[in-house]
């Protein structure tokens, strides 16, 4: 498994397929890694080069101290250039979202594109930073655990969890392997990161918007909204899906992505 150092991190990233097309770059949610990723490792690096970077802290990346959205953006940044990578297209789920759009504000010369899924350009508002602190004191004390309880409901509709009892585990076994550091590191940068609405007129590049349509965190209201201020945007709504749409829906989201890069 690849690694390397970058911003005095060791990252950690998966990768699969040749540079035919192009390079996709996708950046995971909280608090999940890389492996979030592995049906659009598979299914899209027919032609592209698919490459899912562990954010510090996260899966197999080394243990960081505090870190904000702005700097997870920064290690994206230096990630491209060690590997030299030409312009790529951009794609965040949630918080991979907030980094991605860090990233398109200060570093858009490099990007062909960019792949917004399951969220938001809105800051925490007063009642969320005031959860986020909740969650951090509950993870400090308590460990992981807690914290991959809470989120699995929002992550996932019931029935799915019901229905799908792999997924689920899935999912619960990635928040629960997460530090309970990163995990308190990761509830500080998105509840202290900036909003980033007024930018999205400034995107430049081609942009794919998607959503569950029965995501629980940043519902399809909230894709929409951003899509409109996006110029050009494309909007795609996943049906039977939460907030996980690339691993709840993953035909779905892959025919939307290739569908989306074969035509850059
Ligand atoms: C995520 O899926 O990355 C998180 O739910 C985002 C958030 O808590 O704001």
């Amino acid at each position: 498994m690849p690694t390397l150092t970058i911003n005095n991190a060791t990252i950690h990233y998966a990768e699969q397929g040749r540079d035919k097309a192009g390079t996709l770059l996708l950046l995971h949610g909280f608090p999940l890694h890389s492996g979030m990723w592995e049906a659009q490792l598979d299914a899209l690096s027919t032609s592209w080069r698919v490459i899912a970077a562990d954010f510090r802290g996260f899966g197999r990346s080394g243990e960081t101290g505090p870190f904000t959205i702005e700097q997870l953006a920064d290690d994206t940044h230096t990630l491209i250039g060690q590997l030299k990578l030409d312009k790529i297209v951009l794609a965040g789920l949630s918080m991979g979202g907030y980094v991605a759009l860090a990233y398109a504000k200060k570093y858009a010369q490099s990007l062909r594109g960019l792949i917004m899924l399951d969220t938001k350009a809105e800051a925490d508002s007063p009642e969320g930073k005031a959860n986020r602190d909740r969650m951090i004191a509950i993870v400090n004390e308590k460990g992981s655990k807690p914290i991959a309880d809470a989120m699995l409901g929002k992550l996932i509709p019931e029935e799915t969890a019901r229905n799908r009892p792999h997924l689920a585990r899935t999912l619960r076994d990635m928040m629960e392997s997460t530090r309970p550091q990163t995990i308190s590191h990761a509830l500080a940068a998105m509840r202290d990161r900036p909003d980033q609405t007024d930018m999205l007129g400034d995107i430049a590049v081609p942009t794919l918007v998607g959503v569950g349509d029965q995501d629980a965190i940043t519902p399809p209201e909230v894709a929409r909204a951003m899509h409109e201020k996006i110029p050009g945007s494309h909007l795609r709504i996943f049906t039977g899906s939460g907030h996980m749409s690339p691993m709840e829906q993953p035909s779905q989201v892959n025919a939307a992505i290739a569908e989306f890069l074969a035509k850059l």
